[in-house]
This record gives structure tokens, C-alpha cells and sequence, in this order.
């Protein structure tokens, strides 16, 4: 299978994508954590990632389809891939039409999960907590939100015209919510 996994930033993309992961046996791809392994390397990518991901605005659309391109070349990915992430605009989107064209890989479905704001806001807090990720602070999460809304959020739209989107709630007990995906991806399968 090659899914998308589509919601606002703390909606539980990378929560749920790691468990469908092991479920499906493919490849998931975290864009936020290949930009994070490269600000954890120092890398010159790395360190220009940081300062945008850190004010909560988005990377570059060419230094992300580079990245991604790389990514879907590794052998793990040749069975499939969850991407969390990506795409984030509708330039993405297209870029990864073209990309899976190219490499004979087109998508299966892309799952939407739908969270409200204030409970957004709560649980990236409560990482903010656990885990001091930079860009968890009230302020940043804030901007997060607005791009989200400016930017993603036309993604939906996308991938509802083509008849590829599950929407799904994405409130509930861990348990609740992966079983509707598994559920939304088993009735493509
Ligand atoms: P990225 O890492 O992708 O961040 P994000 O989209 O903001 O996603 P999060 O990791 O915050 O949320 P999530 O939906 O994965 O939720 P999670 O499962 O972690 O991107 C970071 C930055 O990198 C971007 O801002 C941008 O700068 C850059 N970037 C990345 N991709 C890019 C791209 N394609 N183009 C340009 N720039 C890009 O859950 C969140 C918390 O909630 C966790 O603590 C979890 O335990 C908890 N939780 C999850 N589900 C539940 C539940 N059901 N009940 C209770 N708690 C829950």
C-alpha cells in the first residue's frame, strides 16, 4: 500500500503511521524527522531547516522533494510507504503525482485525521512537557496551526477530487483511532 497520512500538526500522523508501519510491513517516511535527523547531524540542510522549523513555517518545496525523492529510493520503500508529512501545499502535491509516476509507484488512498484546534493545542503541549521538542511552544504551534490551515489544508481538497481521501476522526483513545484506519485501509486493499 501507499497511503498519505493527512492532519494538523498533532493530530497523530507519527503516533498511528508507526504502528500501520508494522501492520502493513511498508516503509514510513516522516519528512519532520528526516529534517530532524538532519539538524540533529549538523548538517548544512540541517542547519538551515532549523531556524524556518523552529518559527513553524515550511521548508523549502525543492529541498523537500530532493529529500523525499532519496528517501523513496532506499530499498524499504520499494513495498510501499506511509508518508507523514508530506505533501504540505498543493505544489508538494503535484510534485509527488509526478514523482510516483515516474518511479511506477502511484498512490493508493490518503487518510485525513481530523482533530480540533483546542485539542491540538493540548496534546502538543503535553509533549512540549515530555519531550521539549523546540517547536512545541504555545507560539510556535500557533503558527503551525495557521499554516496549516493557510497551506495544507488545500491538500484535502486534492486528494477528496480524486476520490483517494478517507476523512476520518482523529479524537479518541489511540486504540480508537488506529482501528478506524485500518478499517478505512482495509476497504481499499
Ligand atoms: P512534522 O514533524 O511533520 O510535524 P507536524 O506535522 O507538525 O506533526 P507532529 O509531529 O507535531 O504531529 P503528528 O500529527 O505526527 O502527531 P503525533 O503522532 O506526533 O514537521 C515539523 C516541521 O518540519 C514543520 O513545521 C516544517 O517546518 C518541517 N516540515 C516537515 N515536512 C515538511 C514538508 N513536507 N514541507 C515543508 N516543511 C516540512 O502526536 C502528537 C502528540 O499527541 C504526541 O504526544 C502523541 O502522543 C499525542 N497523541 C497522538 N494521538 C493521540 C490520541 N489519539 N490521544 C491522545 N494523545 C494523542
Amino acid at each position: 500500500m501507499r497511503i498519505v497520512l493527512l492532519g494538523a500538526p498533532g493530530s497523530g500522523k507519527g503516533t498511528q503511521a508507526v504502528r500501520l508501519k508494522s501492520q502493513l510491513g511498508v516503509a514510513h517516511i516522516s519528512t519532520g524527522d528526516l529534517l530532524r535527523a538532519e539538524v540533529a547531524a549538523g548538517t548544512a540542510l540541517g542547519v538551515k531547516a532549523k531556524a524556518v522549523m523552529e518559527a513553524g513555517q515550511l521548508v523549502s518545496d525543492d529541498i523537500m522533494l530532493g529529500m523525499l525523492e532519496n528517501r523513496l529510493a532506499q530499498p524499504d520503500a520499494a513495498g510501499g510507504f506511509i508518508l507523514d508529512g508530506y505533501p504540505r501545499n498543493l505544489a508538494q502535491a503535484n510534485a509527488l503525482d509526478a514523482l510516483l509516476v515516474r518511479i511506477g509507484q502511484p498512490l493508493d488512498m490518503a487518510v485525513l485525521l481530523e482533530v480540533d484546534n483546542e485539542l491540538l493545542f493540548q496534546r502538543l503541549a503535553g509533549r512540549a512537557q515530555a519531550e521539549g521538542r523546540k517547536d512545541d511552544n504555545p507560539e510556535t504551534v500557533r503558527e503551525r496551526l495557521r499554516v496549516y490551515a493557510a497551506q495544507t489544508a488545500p491538500v484535502v481538497g486534492y486528494y477528496r477530487e480524486r476520490g483517494q481521501l478517507a476523512a476520518l476522526d482523529g479524537v479518541g483513545t489511540l486504540d480508537e483511532v488506529y482501528a478506524r484506519i485500518v478499517a478505512a485501509v482495509g476497504a481499499r486493499r
